[in-house]
């Protein structure tokens, strides 16, 4: 589609935080909603009625609800690639035959997991899962933050081709009771496989007769995977309209299904499955993923806030922030439109974050003081991870809930270096608890809400080509005999030497 025409965004007129509350008593509940056990509350943006309806008639012109529909629908919308885009059918929401197709392999997967769990690849107690980003980022959130009193199976999760990383996973593992899943929708990617391999070189050398029967492959390729080496019987396929970044719901699930057990993972799909039907049949004014992505651009094409914050204050979803770096920069971090235009405005902001309360003593100085506006997203849930002393989970949401509210008020002083601007933005999402089920809807909702600012960004989300061009040169400098520039030859010799 056409490029974006966002004067009507950039002429909204522009209030304080401080005066929007003053003159609307109305403001929180025109700007918060309740979705599947999540409270979202964009209060402290700058967002008004006046904004909301300025961003309806843009998403109208973008022709949001169709291009939704479509996506719904199965219909090829990664239009570069020529690909539908199918990971709401894994949660049962979508085209019959898709959603079909997911529920015959999850069927599958829950058979292997049957099997596995009745000890038919023996005693199998830690599952090593080899894959990386989305092969990797999306289970290991699911791990992290569901599997703390889970004494089911030891996960680790390998991702790096650092050696270093597989030494550490491996370290306390027994070979013969390890069971080896490898992720990869392409089944090429260079980290992957040189980690399977040392996974399989690792197994054989701790005395495994037969390493090849204690692997499990998770792709979209499935003949790959059987040159490989894998027994059909163990190749768990998805989709190939599954994105690598939106595959967890998939067979990309496999370590939450088998580490937290099948009830768990069926749950998670339910709660995205719940968010997937907020997000298609509610008008945009009520609708979660479309609001935050109505902030959202309004902070990169009004304020031209060059990044995002996401502050967990949570150690469970410690991992979302890297989490959601792959799913909003690799979808939305884009030049041109979707029939190539060239654009001219942001597209995706940078994501970063961390944990609360651990950020407060690192880098929210710059938040409060620094010259750049970077709009804070707030995650908190009401009930406590832990059963220490409840002061500790107290102390956890006050400081959540007390920075969202310094950032707004700003404080006056004679000493310019003790004052604060304020007026800064941020949102807050509460979840009641974190269970399977929230956890699921959490992250439907950040799916779509990426799916909105594509399009309203007028940019396929759904492709990475930017990718490509690093893989390929560090292939070239492997085979050797490239020239490079003279800089990456220097490195190069200096590292190798040079023959
Ligand atoms: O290089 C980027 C990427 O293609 C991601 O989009 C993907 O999640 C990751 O590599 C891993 O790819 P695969 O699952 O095919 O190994």
């Amino acid at each position: 589609m056409a490029a974006c025409d966002w004067s009507a965004i950039r002429s909204l007129e522009t209030k304080s935080l401080g005066d929007l509350f003053a003159v609307d008593a109305e403001r929180v509940s025109l700007l918060s909603l309740d979705v599947a056990g999540i409270h979202f509350d964009w209060s402290k943006t700058h967002l008004t009625a006046d904004a909301l309806d300025a961003f309806v008639k843009l998403a109208g012109d973008a022709g949001l609800a169709g291009k939704r529909e479509a996506m719904f629908a199965g219909e090829a919308i990664n239009v570069t690639e020529g690909r539908a885009v199918e990971h709401t059918a894994e949660r049962g929401e979508g085209a019959s035959d898709s959603v079909a197709m997911a529920k015959n392999f999850h069927a599958r997967m829950r058979a292997l997991i049957d099997a596995i769990e009745a000890e038919a690849l023996g005693p199998i107690r830690h599952i090593l899962h080899v894959g990386i980003g989305g092969s990797a980022l999306g289970p290991d959130l699911l791990v992290d933050a569901l599997g703390r009193d889970s004494d089911r199976y030891d996960v680790a999760i390998v991702s790096n081709v650092d050696g270093v990383a597989m030494e550490e996973a491996i370290k306390g593992f027994d070979p013969a009771a390890t069971l080896l899943v490898i992720a990869s929708k392409t089944f090429t990617t260079t980290e992957t496989m040189l980690n399977a391999n040392s996974a399989i070189q690792w197994m054989t050398e701790g005395g495994v007769e037969d390493p090849y029967g204690q692997v499990v492959a998770l792709t979209a390729s499935p003949d790959k995977a059987t040159e490989w080496g894998v027994d059909e019987t163990r190749i768990l396929p998805f989709n190939e309209s599954v994105g690598g970044r939106y595959s967890l719901w998939s067979s990309i699930g496999f370590p939450a299904a088998l580490g937290l057990g099948w009830d768990v993972f069926e749950e998670m799909l339910e709660g995205a499955a719940e968010m997937d039907r907020h997000f298609r049949f509610t008008d945009f004014n009520a609708n979660a993923p479309v609001l935050a992505a109505f902030a959202d651009l309004y902070y990169t094409q009004a304020r031209r806030c060059e990044t995002r914050a996401v502050f967990a204050y949570d150690e469970r979803l410690r991992l979302l922030p890297s989490y959601l770096q792959q799913l909003e920069m690799e979808s939305n971090g884009k030049r041109v439109t979707d029939t190539g235009e060239a654009i001219d405005y942001p597209t995706a902001p940078i994501t970063w974050g961390g944990v609360g309360t651990d950020a407060q003593h690192a880098v929210f100085q710059l938040l409060h003081q620094g010259t750049h506006i970077v709009p804070v997203e707030f995650l908190a849930v009401i009930e406590p991870g832990d059963v220490l002393d409840p002061d500790h989970h107290r102390q956890l949401l006050i400081n959540a809930f007390a920075q969202g509210a310094a950032l707004m008020k700003g404080r006056a002083n004679d000493d310019p270096a003790r004052a604060y601007p304020g007026d800064r933005p941020s949102s807050t999402l509460l979840l009641d608890t974190l269970d399977p089920r929230t956890l699921g809807a959490l992250i439907a909702f950040y799916e779509h809400r990426t799916f909105v600012n594509g399009v309203l960004l007028g940019i396929n989300s759904f492709d990475q080509f930017g990718v490509e061009l690093g893989k390929e040169m560090a292939k070239a400098a492997d085979q050797g005999g490239q020239d490079f520039d003279a800089s990456t030859n220097d490195l190069i010799a200096r590292a190798f030497g040079s023959d």
